[in-house]
């Protein structure tokens, strides 16, 4: 898409509703992730050394093409040099157990590339053994992005949901602890612990944001990541909440799915093809679920095309706008935002139009820099910067 050219329009499947069922959402948030996990998380994580809060632009440029009063995008690409806010779970969980544990300790877990990332830089921090396991498709970049903090890495035949069922095995076999970022049933305490840490983005948000959102995008592979700024909301938001609107990729649209059955955790098979790498997920994490489920009004799958054409115009932003490296998992939350304005339905049903003021996060930079460059097309290489590692 050229610069200021009308959105193009892509497939969206979606189930929104009038409303969310707030008291089961209340109540889902305060059983799966207790206000003591929060303000544990959000008091140990900003006196970690190197910590510095992530920008939060305003994108005056993107709102008047979508129709909106505001949007403003929280950018995670820098969090702690890991590139995605992966780095604010994974590592804490692991500090966390590190800190609880007499002897020596292994840690391991499945990953399609950033939450494995975190868990290795928190297990060299932490002087911890570290095990990932990737599934056959994960990209020798970010294998390496991993490996260099030390993690032995394990390789599994199969998608995301084969390398998570790998784990699990091998670490019940040699007594490894698991530092997954979903849960299964029996095994919530460690991720409830990670959801915690992303925790910090939403308090960062609420203290750099000029005008309340009304609509809040979230992007989900597992749901992780947006139940965990749902339950950010709820205990750390004065006022009415937004609506949340979920965003996963069409051929991983496990949460769709889900909600479609009532809440009832559903899962969708096959090779999960996506360029969304982060939300090739075809199993909802049950604790996550059960959040979104009550508070979210709605969910969103998108093509890959849309993800892409959001990419590039992060990369060559709108007159007014800053230009934001964005993954293609860490650009979804625009797609949706994207897909839902040249919807009539969905504006109408979700109430969003020229007053809304619309939140997205950009979860990721390029963290697979040749992923990246190959995504963005020629001529839409984004200025300046040698390529990250
Ligand atoms: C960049 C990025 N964004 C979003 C997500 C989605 O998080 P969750 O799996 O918790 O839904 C991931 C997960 O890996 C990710 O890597």
């Amino acid at each position: 898409m050229s610069r200021g050219a009308p959105f193009s329009h892509y497939f969206v499947d979606a189930l929104a509703r009038a409303q969310a069922d707030e008291s089961s959402f209340g109540d889902a948030v305060r059983k799966g992730l207790p206000q003591a996990l929060y303000d544990e998380a959000l008091n140990a994580i900003p006196q970690w050394p190197g910590y510095e809060p992530t920008p939060l632009h305003a994108m005056p440029g993107q709102a008047a093409l979508a129709g909106l009063a505001g949007i403003a995008c929280k950018d995670e690409g820098a969090r702690f040099g890991l590139g995605s806010f992966k780095a604010l779970g994974g590592a804490y969980a692991v500090r966390v157990l590190a800190a609880r544990r007499q002897g020596p300790l292994t840690v391991a877990c499945a990953t399609e590339g950033n939450h494995g990332r975190s868990v290795a830089w928190g297990a060299q921090q932490a002087g911890a053994r570290c095990v990932i396991f990737l599934h056959e498709r994960v990209s020798p970049g970010r294998e390496q992005a991993i490996a260099k903090y030390g993690a032995e890495i394990r390789r599994v035949p199969g998608n995301y949901d084969d390398a998570v069922l790998a784990c699990a095995r091998v670490a019940e076999e040699e007594g490894w602890t698991i530092v997954s970022d979903t849960t299964w049933p029996g095994y919530e305490e460690i991720p409830s612990i990670v959801m915690a840490g992303y925790g910090v983005m939403l308090q960062e948000t609420l203290g750099q944001l000029t005008q309340t959102p009304t609509h809040v995008f979230l992007q989900a592979g597992v749901g992780g990541m947006a139940a965990a700024v749902m339950a950010a909301f709820h205990y750390l938001h004065d006022g009415p909440m937004p609506k949340f609107i979920i965003v996963e990729p069409r051929n991983a649209a496990c949460i769709l799915a889900s909600v479609r059955h009532g809440g009832r955790l559903t899962t969708v098979t096959g090779k999960l093809e996506t360029v969304t790498a982060g939300l090739a997920c075809g199993a909802p994490s049950p604790l996550a679920l059960s959040i979104i489920n009550g508070g979210a009004h709605a969910v969103l799958a998108v093509d890959d095309d849309a993800v892409i054409e959001a990419m590039r115009a992060l990369a060559r932003p709108a007159a007014g706008d800053p230009a934001v490296v964005a993954g293609a998992s860490g650009a979804a939350g625009l797609a949706g935002l994207r897909a839902v304005m040249q919807n009539n339905g969905l504006r109408e049903q979700l109430a969003i139009g020229p007053d809304s003021h619309a939140l997205i996060i950009n979860t990721e930079s390029d963290t697979d820099r040749s992923d990246y460059l190959a995504l963005m097309g020629s001529g839409l290489e984004p200025e300046g910067g040698p390529a990250r590692t």
